[in-house]
């Protein structure tokens, strides 16, 4: 596993980021997953072009160009001496003193990076199963931000439930997973949500829709509601690590309703002593 950060190739697991670093103090950055197969980083151009718009988005100034972008992540790769892999790439708003003011414009972009191996070819074993969860992230899932907190925690809901991933519901329709873009086959239709501002626009979401067009398989970008369940004829998830997952069930968790989101302080299972 190689490790990246502002020019200087690191070991991952040794510190190198200051601590004064708006990445890990405010979550003040951006960041993208590309898978590498054989060797090749899958649709780059497309990642390197919602890297930039992330970066817009919240006004990080680019460190680099596009270009110099694709050639770190092919640097990054080539380095790694990983043919299968996983590339991350993160660029925050840079190292200053903590103040939720942006820094003055001398301090730079902080840019880091990784590779690790992913191991080729693992269909999944089983179809997967989706928990169904309030989504309850900001008014910005569109930007492609290191702020996973609602992301992580249903996850590991889903996770302690049984199942492989959290199904988010917002007003009332499954807009996307934790981690993955969510697909519905209703009435010979593809249906996935669309990118408005409540979901990330997945690179492989894109793949597919394309690939659905150029079948001549109709496809429909809506919102579903969640008592449309019952009607639909099969479920997929989307994902740069996730590549098309089937899912054979969606369950509800006993004690979490999945809307509305109640305004009462939730229950707080306390960490016993024994776990710490
Ligand atoms: N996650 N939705 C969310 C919330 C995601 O985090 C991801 C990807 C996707 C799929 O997007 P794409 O097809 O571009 O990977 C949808 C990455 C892989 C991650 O955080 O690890």
């Amino acid at each position: 596993v190689i490790g990246y950060f502002n020019g200087r190739w690191v070991d991952p697991a040794e510190p190198c980021v200051p601590l004064d670093e708006r990445g890990h103090q405010f979550g003040d950055g951006v960041y993208e997953v590309i898978r590498a197969y054989g060797g090749r980083p899958f649709l780059l151009d497309w990642h390197v072009e919602r890297l930039f718009q992330s970066m817009e988005a919240l006004s990080i100034r680019p460190p680099f160009h596009p270009d110099e972008c694709q050639s770190l992540i092919h640097e990054l790769l080539q380095r790694s001496g990983e043919s299968e892999a996983a590339i991350y790439l993160q660029v925050t708003r840079g190292s200053a003193v903590r103040n939720h003011l942006f820094p003055e414009s001398s301090v730079k972009a902080n840019v880091s990076g990784t590779v690790r191996p992913v191991p080729a070819g693992q269909a999944p074993h089983a179809p997967g199963r989706l928990l169904l969860l309030p989504d309850e992230r900001w008014f910005n899932p569109w930007i492609k931000s290191l702020n996973l907190l609602p992301n992580v925690l249903a996850k590991q809901t889903a996770h302690d439930a049984g199942a492989d991933e959290a199904l988010l519901v917002r007003d009332g329709c499954m807009i996307e997973a934790a981690s993955s873009n969510v697909w519905f086959v209703l009435h010979g239709e593809l249906v996935t949500a669309p990118a408005d501002r409540y979901i990330l626009a997945g690179i492989t979401r894109r793949f597919v829709l394309d690939l659905a067009r150029d079948l001549g398989i109709p496809v429909r970008e809506a919102k579903l509601p969640r008592d449309r369940l019952a009607e639909v004829d099969a479920i997929f998830l989307t994902g740069t690590l996730t590549e098309v997952y089937p899912v054979g069930s969606v369950v509800e968790h006993p004690d979490i309703p999945c809307e509305p989101v109640s305004a009462e302080r939730p229950r707080v299972v306390p960490v016993s002593p024994s776990d710490v």
